[in-house]
């Protein structure tokens, strides 16, 4: 039977986790991103739509381009990273559910429903995003998750080839330098968001 984790694994993955501004000058391997993908994907998505795309840009040129496409204050982060993931949304992911979702006729559900389809991907999606975020950490990397870029422009840049994939947000990855981090913002008591019915 599955215990609560131990304090310091709550720590690592919640109360002294934070979202690095940069990184330690330390090499992320692509078997750390192998190793994050194959923790994310075990996440829960509906009828296991596993609609997340990510392109990782390990090149200084994949950086650069990432770049050219993000708001100003994000754009050095992006290039000094070790590691900046475009974490993308396929709106025809029904396509896969054959393979994925065997026991039932899922791809139906999705097909001829475009509204359906996009609610879906940016609901899962973003699950997957979060998933990404705690398996980096859990794996003992950081990440810096962005919403300020050019979704068009990012789009063209990594997803011209494939253009039902969108993007949906876009991430840093490394060893956080605690440097690079302000004070941390504040965190409601359940109390004031949150209640009981
Ligand atoms: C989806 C998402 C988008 C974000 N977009 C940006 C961004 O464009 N630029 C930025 O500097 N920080 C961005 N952040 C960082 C948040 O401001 C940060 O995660 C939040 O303040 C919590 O910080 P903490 O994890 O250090 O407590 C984003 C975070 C998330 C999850």
């Amino acid at each position: 039977m599955p215990q609560p984790l131990a304090d310091a694994a709550l720590d690592q993955l919640f109360r002294t986790a934070r979202t690095y501004n940069g990184y330690l000058d330390r090499p992320v391997s692509e078997d750390q991103l192998v190793a994050i993908w194959d923790l994310l994907k075990m996440g829960p998505t509906s009828a296991n739509q596993l609609p997340a795309r990510i392109v990782w840009c390990v090149s200084d040129d994949a950086k650069e381009k990432l770049a050219a496409a993000a708001s100003a204050a994000n754009a050095d982060k992006i290039r000094k990273a070790p590691v900046s993931a475009v974490i993308g949304m396929d709106l025809d992911f029904h396509e896969q559910l054959p393979w994925l979702f065997p026991h039932a006729d899922a791809k139906s559900w999705f097909a001829g429903n475009e509204a359906l389809r996009e609610t879906s991907a940016l609901r899962n999606s973003s699950l997957q995003g979060a998933y990404f975020i705690l398996a980096a950490r859990a794996l003992g990397l950081d990440t810096g998750p962005m919403s300020g870029f050019d979704q068009g422009a990012v789009d063209a840049a990594f997803f011209a080839e494939t253009p039902r994939v969108r993007t949906n947000f876009i991430s840093t990855l490394g060893y956080g330098d605690p440097a690079t981090i302000s004070p941390r913002s504040p965190r409601p008591d359940f109390a004031m968001f949150n209640r009981i019915a």
